[in-house]
């Protein structure tokens, strides 16, 4: 029987060893009287969303910091990652043809799983620093020991971007008519400018068009914009936002609309998967390429039993060269469970690399790579991809290779910012859609004739 804590009793990785486990307790229990972040009616509104993605009625564009820090708290940052989503979302609703849900990775992204527990530094070994809810990255042992009084800061955090979002959203920042103030500079590099100025011209065709089938106005589509999802990777903290509200059966993760079990968390018999379980959010489960069909099975009979549209999201991210073996059989397994799930490429995470000088980065054209082959076997095998999961920032960091520009390994030296996955900036990001929009059309263009 699942309960609130049952988690406890599975096997729970990736939790910080908090030397003071009394104060670890009384900040829970303070974090247990401080009100959500959200409510339930906007988490059951992105489950109903999410089922029309899983349809093919909408588009899931998810997006933001690998790692968020708390000093991204700021009235720029969070703009510009607002800015960046939502220019993104128009030019995918022009490919799409169809609503476009935007779901960021903020207001709660603080917390990350490591590799190992401990970094080496000469010979000195400390914890590995896993997220700013946790400790912090400096590499001395007082700032890397695990603190409990940071997840009362980076709830606080986490209220204060949201608190920002909703403000901006509502204030008019959301207003989708003004393509005109894209930041465009960089299309000139590329040989597809012509196709992409054009495609800016046809945003506001676009949106007229959804709004006409709406029957409202842009912007006014729905009362949420923006929704959020952090990786439910700090069960303690998870679980004491977990809430039962009036009006409504079961239980809800208030902290944030759509958690997602990472990787290196989501076996099906783990602590994880076991708390995502329980409650009534829409869950993901991140995929790479070593699954089994019985965890596939096992993933589809405790998070989506019903196999309810909407419910579950598989997020796969298996890299541009492994993609074409193990998509297919992923599919194939989802399928022979009568699985109902959202599709979502993430073609960030199996695309890391190191470059001669140790710096992580990804190549931009790889991301690509692996999005436009996540369309076409999708398409090929009779569905559809449902979104994209990005990590990206709206600053202009030079932590990713690639793009019109041609950013290239000597110049990410110049603005490398992130301590954990490196992100397309502003320009790679904006490109990116441009691409994934174009290779949209197309795909319409394709299946067509099947109509
Ligand atoms: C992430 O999304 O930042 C992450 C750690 O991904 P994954 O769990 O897929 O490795
Ligand atoms: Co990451």
């Amino acid at each position: 029987m699942w309960k609130l804590d049952s988690w406890r009793s599975r096997s729970a990785l990736q939790q910080p060893d908090y030397p003071d486990l009394e104060r670890l307790s009384q900040v829970l229990d303070e974090l247990r009287q401080l009100p959500p972040l959200i409510t339930s009616w906007e988490v059951l509104l992105l489950r109903q969303q999410l089922a029309e993605a899983a349809q093919g009625k909408r588009f899931v564009l998810q997006g933001g910091d690998c790692a968020e820090r708390f000093f991204y708290c700021t009235p720029d940052r969070i703009a510009n990652t607002l800015k960046v989503l939502l220019q993104m979302s128009l030019v995918l609703v022009v490919g799409a043809q169809k609503p476009v849900i935007r779901i960021g990775r903020f207001a709660g992204q603080y917390a990350k799983p490591r590799s190992a527990d401990l970094e080496r530094r000469g010979t000195v070994s400390l914890p590995s620093y896993r997220g700013d809810n946790v400790n912090r990255p400096e590499f001395s042992a007082q700032a890397r020991t695990p603190d409990p009084q940071l997840l009362l800061r980076g709830h606080e955090r986490a209220a204060l971007t949201l608190n920002f979002v909703r403000a901006l959203v509502k204030g008019g920042f959301a207003d989708l008519h003004h393509p005109e103030y894209f930041d465009l500079d960089w299309v000139e590099h590329s040989p597809l400018a012509d196709e992409y100025h054009h495609l800016v011209e046809t945003i506001g065709e676009s949106l007229r068009f959804m709004e006409h089938v709406l029957g409202v106005r842009a912007g006014e589509t729905d009362r949420i914009d923006f929704f959020t999802a952090h990786e439910a990777l700090h069960l303690a903290y998870e679980e004491v936002q977990t809430r039962c509200v009036p009006r409504h059966t079961g239980w809800f993760n208030l902290t944030t609309h759509f958690p997602w079990a990472g990787l290196r968390t989501n076996h099906p018999e783990g602590a994880h998967i076991e708390y995502l379980r329980g409650i009534e959010n829409p869950v993901g489960v991140k995929v790479g390429a070593e699954f089994t069909r019985e965890q596939v099975a096992c993933w589809l009979e405790k998070l989506d039993p019903q196999r309810a549209p909407g419910r579950l999201t598989l997020i796969h991210r298996f890299g541009a060269r492994r993609i074409g073996d193990v998509l297919p059989k992923l599919i194939e397994h989802v399928r022979a469970e009568g699985g109902a799930v959202l599709w979502v490429c993430d073609p960030m995470h199996g695309n890391t690399q190191t470059t001669s000088a140790g710096v992580k980065t990804r190549h931009f054209a790889d991301i690509y790579d692996e999005v436009e082959q996540a369309f076409e076997i999708h398409r090929a095998m009779g569905q559809q991809l449902g979104g994209v999961h990005i990590e990206l920032t709206g600053e202009n960091v030079t932590e990713c290779v690639g793009g019109a520009r041609g950013q290239s390994e000597e110049d990410l030296a110049r603005a490398y910012e992130s301590e954990v996955d490196p992100r397309l900036n502003y320009e790679q990001s904006l490109e990116l859609a441009f691409l994934i929009a174009r290779k949209m059309k197309s795909e319409a263009n394709v299946s067509e004739p099947r109509a």
